[in-house]
């Protein structure tokens, strides 16, 4: 399995049976500008709420890739008001096996509105269970004591957000490592707008000083996971 980091939070995972694309934010983030997303044909995009960081390009990919949608029943309300019908619709705790493996939707602990300000449901995390691993993405959240809950869920990676303001800062996510039981974090959600701008080699530090493999992926590295 693989992870190609396309900035912000948007990540490609490719499974042997599937390409998974996670919140598609690219044309409009000026660190991912040769980023070519009409390259970008995955089979599915998950969805971890409705913030405009996390869907801008959802509709150009969609139309582009045919992809099918997973996101909280709220969101697929709202996308099939706009024309989007291939879709799969989730609820916080619940998994379901597709094709390529199981997902499950976790809590995440964050607000989502749509861009047209429609109400987005909660915001969510996923598990997602595929070729033997198990990888977490968090989603935008604070660290919460939910995350313990997958303190036995064996996870191989996680991604979690360490930007800080909008989501958890890297001491809450060297904390949240802790709580999910995972060595192996990637963070993502850091740099793209200026309340988010990382020292990467402080940030670095704060992951290595409590013993965690941790990447800060550049855009468009492709990670074996
Ligand atoms: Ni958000
Ligand atoms: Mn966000």
């Amino acid at each position: 399995m693989k992870v190609t980091y396309y900035g912000h939070a948007t990540i490609l995972l490719e499974t042997e049976k599937a390409k998974l694309l996670f919140d598609p934010f690219i044309s409009p983030n000026e660190l991912a500008k040769n980023v070519d997303i009409d390259a970008i044909k995955p089979d599915y995009i998950l969805l971890t709420h409705g913030h405009v960081d996390h869907v801008a390009d959802l509709f150009t990919i969609q139309t582009n890739s045919d992809a099918t949608v997973i996101c909280i029943a709220e969101i697929q309300g709202w996308l099939g008001n706009n024309d989007v019908d291939k879709t799969h619709g989730m609820n916080i705790g619940g998994s379901h096996n597709f094709d390529f493996g199981r997902v499950k939707m976790v809590n995440a602990i964050h607000s989502s509105s749509m861009p047209d300000g429609t109400y987005g449901g909660n915001p969510a995390g996923y598990v997602i269970y595929a070729n033997g691993k198990v990888i977490y993405i968090a989603g935008d959240t604070a660290l919460t004591y939910d995350m313990k809950l997958l303190e036995d869920e064996n996870l191989d990676w996680a991604f979690l957000p360490i930007g800080d303001n909008y989501t958890m800062g890297a001491e809450d996510a060297v904390k949240a490592a802790f709580f999910i039981n995972c060595k192996n974090i990637i963070g993502v959600h850091f740099d793209t707008f200026p309340p988010i701008k990382l020292n990467h080699e402080a940030t670095k530090s704060k992951f290595a000083a409590a013993g965690l493999n941790f990447i800060l992926p550049e855009i468009g590295q492709t990670i074996d996971l």
